[in-house]
């Protein structure tokens, strides 16, 4: 098949869709994991409502995403926007066909979470020794050795275990992070039993190769593809050439934020995830199924962008709403 004639009978973007032209070797579908609730607004500093947070996560599932992570059992104190997290679980309920999964640091939070039900949980671990300090007040092998009861007993409980890794690309403090180290601590993080491994690309600094380079290495260490998430932040607009990088390396599972929200508390250089928006206009185009309302998402980052008080970064919403295209006054004072 030729490019011209996959996209015969297809959406234009005149109706908010892109042509859809396939290419070949990626994945029919890609499960989006939608982090826009946690990821997304765990920096906020103004606190979001509790039923602001449950409506976004009900319309985030609306729209069809499949995986919404809903909020995080740390300590209130380091990230207060989600002290909140006893109140806002239980008003999400059970989501039919929708996993909620939630970030554990330590048994702590994991009984917090399990108490109230949650059937996913999520540990955070770190490839530098600096991030590992500033994020959970221990070193790599002090924040495993912590990690280790919690996976064990979440596994004991039926729950679905996601093992985050932090800074597998660059760090702020350490500078580049050698491939080498980030696959030891991945296989430690995995060799405690997660399903799931999830590359944080925290600050944003990956580019394709370097993506190509990890994932061969990790494949060559016994991580298969499989088990294998990317969760990209976009500081400097690499993150959806990364994520094509690892759909070409067989990942299905891409970690994205509704409408672009996000960074992280303890690392300053990290800004917002890749918009979901975007990923999923790739995605269209390219004839992977993702099972996402385009048209619904957007409207719900509208709206979030409204609580907010800001216009979604993405580019998508941007485009589907009109949102920051306004022409500027040039005899306005206040547009310098
Ligand atoms: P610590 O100060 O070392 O805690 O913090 P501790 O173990 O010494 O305990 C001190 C007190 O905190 C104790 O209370 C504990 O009970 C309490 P006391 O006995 O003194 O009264 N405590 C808790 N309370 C509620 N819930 C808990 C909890 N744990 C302890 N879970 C700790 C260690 C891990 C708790 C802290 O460092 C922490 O909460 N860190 C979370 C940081 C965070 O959430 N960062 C953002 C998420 S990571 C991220 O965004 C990256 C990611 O997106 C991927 C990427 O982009 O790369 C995932
Ligand atoms: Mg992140």
């Amino acid at each position: 098949m030729t490019a011209a004639e996959g996209t015969e009978g297809t959406e234009g973007t005149d109706t908010g869709l892109p042509m859809v032209v396939p290419a070949y070797d990626l994945p029919a579908r890609v499960r989006i994991h939608e982090v826009g609730a946690r990821d997304g607004l765990q920096n906020e500093k103004a606190t979001v409502p509790t039923e602001v947070k449950a409506e976004f996560v009900h319309r985030l599932a609306a729209a069809g995403l499949s995986t919404v992570e809903a909020t995080s059992f740390v300590h209130p104190k380091w990230v207060p926007q989600l002290a909140d997290a006893e109140a806002l679980f239980p008003l999400l309920g059970d989501i039919e066909g929708v996993h909620l999964p939630v970030l554990v640091p330590n048994e702590r939070g994991l009984d917090r979470a399990l108490d109230l039900g949650a059937r996913r949980i999520a540990v955070f671990g770190s490839a530098t020794e600096s991030f590992a300090r500033r994020n959970l007040n221990r070193s790599v092998a002090e924040s495993l050795a912590m990690f280790a009861p919690v996976v064990a007993r979440a596994k004991d409980a039926g729950a679905h275990v996601r093992g985050y890794l932090s800074m597998c690309f660059g760090d702020p403090w350490e500078g580049a992070v050698p491939v080498g180290q980030v696959v030891r601590v991945a296989k430690e993080l995995m060799d405690l039993g997660c399903d799931e491994l999830s590359l944080g690309d925290t600050i944003g600094v990956a580019t394709p190769g370097h993506v190509f380079a990890l994932l061969a290495a990790l494949n060559e260490a016994g991580v298969g593809t499989d088990t294998i998430g990317v969760h990209f932040h976009d500081t400097y607009g690499q993150a959806l050439s990364n994520t094509l990088a690892a759909l070409q390396h067989g990942v299905s599972t891409v970690d994205a934020s509704a409408g672009g929200l996000g960074g992280c508390p303890y690392a300053k250089s990290a800004t917002g995830n890749l918009a979901t928006e975007d990923l999923v206009w790739m995605l269209q185009g390219l004839g992977i199924e993702t099972g996402v309302d385009l048209a619904a998402l957007t409207a719900t980052s509208a709206w979030m962008a409204g609580h907010l008080g800001r216009p979604s970064p993405s580019r998508t919403v941007r485009a589907l709403t009109g949102a920051g295209t306004e022409p500027q006054d040039p005899q306005d004072p206040q547009d310098p």
